[in-house]
């Protein structure tokens, strides 16, 4: 087969195509190690009063909508603001979503492995976490320093810069 522009086309079309499956697959390791730290002062200092302030490229919109809806019922916590203040932060955490236009690769693979049906609450119950997490032993996350999944600064010793690269993390032996 000699080289012509005709087949020249379809070895391009090829890369872009194994390309585009790259970018969706999970395992590649692509240094894409951050999300978007809190940038919105309310949402900073108001979602970070009882755990790190979650940076808003971890869910998809419609999470955070409802979450917005029923802080009065937050985890078995009430976590209710100003209805000035509520919708203020709403709109921040839309607009930075994993399923808007900003996000970044890590976070649209966060929204492409929730089913369109599933509105999760918890990053920390999505197919992401689990995949980024399967080497975790069920033990470690009982350990008295961790206690819970969401308690991401535990071991991510950047999390609240929004950075979360493999030598930051550090995992509390009890
Ligand atoms: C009154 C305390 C309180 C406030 C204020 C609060 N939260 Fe929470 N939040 C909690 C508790 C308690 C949990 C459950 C933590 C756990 O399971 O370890 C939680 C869990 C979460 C989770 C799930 C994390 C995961 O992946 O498992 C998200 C997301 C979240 N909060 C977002 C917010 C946002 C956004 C705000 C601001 C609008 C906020 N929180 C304000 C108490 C609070
Ligand atoms: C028990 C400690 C622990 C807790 C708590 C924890 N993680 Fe992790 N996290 C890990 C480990 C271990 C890895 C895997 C590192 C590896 O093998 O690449 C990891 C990997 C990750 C990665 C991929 C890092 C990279 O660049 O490869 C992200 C993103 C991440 N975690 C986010 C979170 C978030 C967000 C939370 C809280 C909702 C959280 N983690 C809670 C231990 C933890």
């Amino acid at each position: 087969m000699g080289l012509t522009w005709k087949n020249l086309g379809v070895l391009f079309a090829t890369l872009a195509a194994s390309g585009v499956w790259l970018g969706t697959s999970w395992g590649d390791g692509a240094p894409v190690p951050t999300f978007s730290p809190v940038s919105h002062k309310a949402t900073a200092m108001e979602c970070a009063a009882c755990h790190m302030a979650y940076p808003a490229g971890l869910l998809p919109a419609r999470s955070w909508t409802r979450m917005m809806r029923e802080l009065d019922n937050h985890f078995g916590e009430d976590a209710s603001f100003s209805p000035e203040e509520t919708l203020a932060i709403t709109r921040y955490l839309v607009e930075n979503a994993a399923d808007s236009p900003r996000a970044n690769e890590r976070s649209r693979r966060i929204a492409s492995g929730i089913a369109p049906a599933d509105t999760p609450q918890r990053f920390s119950d999505t197919p992401y976490f689990r995949y980024l997490h399967d080497e975790v032993p069920a033990a470690v996350w009982k350990r008295a320093k961790i206690a819970s999944r969401a308690n991401c600064i535990a071991c991510h010793t950047r999390a609240e810069s929004g950075s979360f690269a493999e030598r930051e993390i550090k995992i509390p032996k009890e």
